[in-house]
Formats: structure tokens, sequence, C-alpha cells
């Protein structure tokens, strides 16, 4: 596709979605307006975040289990109308990767939704692997050609900058949203569990969440659910961009990152 330049894409209302054949136009339109429960929890993140560490957090919270590692079958544009209003349980995670304006109208306001953000250095390098060993994705490229096609958003979702300023900008101030990165639950996920039992109103003991805590770790999550997940598991660290970026490439993407942020309040931590 050329629009993704090198990466196969499928744009719906000037965003750029994977290409999976069962994606419609009418599932994302009709998303808008799917009818919500006031138990919903919406997992809101730009890819490569660490969405399936965070919905397992979230998951175990909700159940009260921690038995079995619960990955999610599919993300919210991913579902089938049918699943997600009959076979989806009660309480329902959605992570998504939808910009403020696709959202199911009203989430935001009646349901609550948690927010992943990740430095989007470790994600450019996080989404380079996971676009090659991700045949839908379409591509076979070097990291050189990945990065400036990173930069200028044109692989899923498009850019980082647009889908982070999008939702901090609309919604930093929403009482219904809790806001999470990935750096934070890297250097303390014991304490990022308990404002997520807290956010959540689950009521876990401390015991519970030391258990949460340890079958969320990496390690844990890998051995158990590698085999059939493996291109959502890679390195897992901070800072591992470290071993990719050259130090003309760090420095072209600072400049590139702080004249986008140059407006904002957002913060954004590169290494513990
Ligand atoms: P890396 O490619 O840097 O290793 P997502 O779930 O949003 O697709 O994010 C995937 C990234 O989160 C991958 O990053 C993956 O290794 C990392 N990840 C997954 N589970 C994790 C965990 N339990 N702890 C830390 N990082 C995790």
């Amino acid at each position: 596709d050329a629009k993704g330049a090198g990466l196969t894409v499928y744009e719906w209302d000037n965003v750029y979605f994977p290409n999976w054949p069962w994606l419609k136009d009418a599932h994302l339109k009709a998303l808008r307006t799917m009818p919500l429960r006031e138990d919903d929890v919406f997992l809101c993140t730009y890819p490569k975040s660490g969405t399936h560490w965070a919905h397992e957090i979230l998951d175990m919270l909700l159940t009260g289990k921690t038995d079995k590692h619960q990955l999610p079958t599919a993300p919210l544009a991913g579902m089938t109308m049918d699943y997600i209003e009959h076979e989806l349980a009660s309480p329902r995670i959605f992570n998504n990767h939808l910009y403020p304006k696709h959202m199911p109208e009203g989430a935001t306001d009646k349901v609550k939704v948690v927010c992943v953000s990740r430095n989007p250095k470790d994600i450019a390098v996080s989404m380079y692997h996971f676009n090659k060993v991700s045949p839908e994705m379409g591509y076979d490229g070097e990291w050189s050609d990945f990065l400036p096609l990173f930069l200028e958003g044109k692989g899923i979702y498009n850019s980082w900058w647009e889908y982070t300023l999008q939702w901090w900008n609309a919604e930093k101030k929403n009482p219904n949203i809790l806001w999470l990165t990935y750096e934070d639950m890297q250097e303390d996920c014991f304490h990022q569990i308990k404002r997520v039992d807290q956010f959540l109103d689950t009521g876990r003991t401390l015991d519970f969440m030391e258990t949460v805590n340890k079958r969320c770790s990496f390690q844990s999550m890998t051995k158990s659910l590698q085999a059939q997940h493996t291109r959502f598991f890679r390195k897992g660290e901070v800072g591992d961009w470290k071993n990719w970026f050259t130090v003309a490439q760090n420095e072209e993407f600072d400049t590139f990152h702080q004249q986008k942020m140059k407006n904002s309040d957002f913060t954004v931590r590169f290494e513990l």
C-alpha cells in the first residue's frame, strides 16, 4: 500500500488500521454507537506501550483471579459486534488504540478508562520488530528505513505524537481516566497496581496485589504465554532503544520530539 510507504495498512477516516481481511469501515463506524455497560473498562494505548501487560493487571484485579493468564482475544477494532455484545463476559475490558474521535460515544464520560503511554524511542524499536514478525504488516525493511516512517506516522495508528497529544489534550483532566506509563510500571509495578485497584474500586488485598505483581512480571507472562503470543513479548525493558539508535538518529529524534511537544505539558521518561 503506497500510503503506508512500505507498511501495509488499512485506512479509515484518516487513520491507519491493521490490514486485517475482516476489518470493515462499517464495523469501525458501528463501534461509535455500541451499547456500553457501566462496568466496562477501556484500555487505551498506542501500540507497543505495554497493552498486554496492563490488560493482565486489569483482568486479575477485576476478576479476583490470578491462576491463569488471560490475554485479550483481540483489540476492540478486531472483535465482532456479536462477540462484544453476546460472548464477552462483564466486566468487559476493551483494549484499543483508537483516537478519541473514534471511541464509542460517551465512553470517556460514562465508564472507566485506563491510558498507558510509553516513551516513543522504545516504541519505535518495539514497533519495528513487531512489524517484521507480523505478516499483516508486510514489512521487511531495515531499522534505518523504519525510523523515518515512524516519525512521519506512516504505520498503524499514525503518529505517536498525534495519538498521545490528542488523548492528553482532550482528556488530561478527566477524572474517569487513569494515566499510567510503561516506565512507571517498570520502576514500581506494585505501586501502579495499587493505583489501578483504587481507580477501579476493586478493593483487593495487599497480598492479592503482590500475587498480581508476580504473575504479571515479564518472566511469568513470557513463560506461560510466549508459545502462542510470541510477537507480543520481546525484551520488556526501558531503554533498549540505546542498542538501536545511532548518535545521529538520536539527535534527529530529540529535535523532532522537542518540536512536537513544545506546547505540551506531557512528560516522557526515556530512561529510568
Ligand atoms: P518490547 O518490544 O520493547 O520488548 P503491547 O502489549 O502494547 O503490544 O506492548 C508490547 C511491549 O510490551 C513489548 O516491548 C513487550 O516485550 C512488552 N511487555 C509485554 N509484557 C510485559 C511485561 N509483563 N513486563 C514488561 N514488558 C512487557
